[in-house]
């Protein structure tokens, strides 16, 4: 049953036991319980868990692959995971949010004059001139702590890295917020360079390690995404992060400021059909021979087998469907289809959860 789902796949130099990726999610969930959720997904089956947003460069308020702790606490998740048979791919990612030039709002939030609507407004309205304006020293730094990062990744126990070209990578390479004039801006090869650098950061210090590339595309008439790189510029961007060492692609649609578009709910005016951005994943397909994830309202079995058998993608990734249901893939390999609890794309529980600050959860949760 789903022989084409559940066959293997060398994915980069890994070999991953079937074509089902658990998406990069951040859960905001404390440790035993976060720690549970990655033993049940990983124990339903995927192949891999992508974990979501692990920082680059020392953080104090999300574990760090920079202390002690955080790497106990990396060490302890893969343990866990790889137990389960499951492999566990991090997520290297950087904020392109202006953490300091927002530290003058904090009393207005205090006091409640600004609320958390506005305040995420000021932030996105902050990308661009931050983007603009940071120092090529910065630069720099950032782009090498990617190889430092990846380094300390697979020494807790992360089998390969994924650059996240969301956020800062997706801001640099997007015309929207990178008005530079220097080598980082103005044509899609400069805008392109602080992506490239990361990636090579990366292949320079781990020759072999497989890297995914989360790439963010913005799509025009109509207009969605504001970071990442226009359908029209993938020709050069895909190239040039395949030279700089890029193993495989997770296609997605770019965001900033609407997470509504990224994580799209079933009354989505663009995006409400099962694999909503797989036509961005065509796009891809023709400009390279590396693996092709698709992610954004995967749930269907017998549509993701089909999509897999044409050819026109090598994996499915899948965030929602997996906290709905972590067993799908357990479910559809064992005669159970008629089990698996679908995800309705309600974002309820899920992306509202992390919204109000509950954490991530699902309907079904209730029931
Ligand atoms: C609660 C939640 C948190 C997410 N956190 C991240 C994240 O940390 N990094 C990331 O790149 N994408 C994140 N995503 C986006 C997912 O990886 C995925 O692209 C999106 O949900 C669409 O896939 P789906 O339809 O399978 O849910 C998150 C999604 C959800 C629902």
């Amino acid at each position: 049953m789903y022989e084409t789902i559940k066959s293997p796949i060398n994915y980069g130099g890994l070999e991953l036991k079937n074509r089902i990726i658990f998406a990069p999610t951040s859960m905001g969930l404390r440790r035993e319980e976060l720690f549970e959720r990655f033993k049940k997904i990983a124990a339903g089956g995927c192949a891999m868990i992508i974990i979501g947003d692990v920082p680059v460069l020392p953080q104090k308020f999300i574990p760090s692959l920079y202390t002690k702790k955080g790497m106990e606490f990396y060490k302890s998740l893969a343990d866990i995971v790889h137990q389960e048979g499951c492999m566990l791919c991090a997520q290297l990612h950087q904020s392109d949010s202006n953490f300091k030039g927002m530290l003058k709002y904090v009393p207005g939030v205090i006091t409640k004059r600004i609320s958390a609507d506005e305040l995420r407004s000021i932030m996105n309205q902050q990308v661009g001139p931050y983007i603009t304006n940071l120092p090529i020293t910065k630069i720099q730094e950032i782009t090498e702590a990617f190889g430092n990062a990846a380094e300390l990744a697979l020494e807790s126990g992360f089998d390969m890295v994924q650059v996240h070209g969301d956020r800062m990578c997706g801001s640099f390479s997007s015309a929207v917020f990178n008005h530079r004039t220097d080598l980082y801006g103005g044509s899609p090869e400069n805008r392109a360079r602080f992506a490239v650098e990361a990636v090579s950061a990366i292949r320079r210090r781990l020759p072999d390690v497989p890297i995914d590339y989360k790439l963010a595309v913005r799509q025009e008439n109509p207009h969605y995404g504001n970071t990442g790189v226009l359908e029209s510029e993938l020709p050069i961007f895909v190239p040039i992060l395949e030279k700089a060492g890029v193993t495989s692609f997770h296609v997605t649609l770019a965001n900033h400021g609407k997470l509504s578009d990224t994580i799209p709910p079933k009354t989505h005016p663009e995006f409400s059909a099962e694999g909503c951005f797989l036509k961005f994943c065509d796009d891809v397909r023709k400009l390279t021979d590396l693996p092709v994830c698709a992610v954004g309202g995967l749930t269907d079995p017998d549509f993701i087998d089909e999509q897999i058998k044409s050819r026109r993608i090598d994996c499915a990734a899948m965030s929602r469907q997996l906290i709905a249901d972590p067993q799908w893939p357990d479910k559809i390999f064992n005669y159970r289809v008629d089990e698996i609890n679908r995800c309705i794309r309600c974002n309820k529980e899920c992306l509202g959860g992390m919204m109000s600050h509950r954490g991530v959860h699902c309907i079904y949760e209730r029931k």
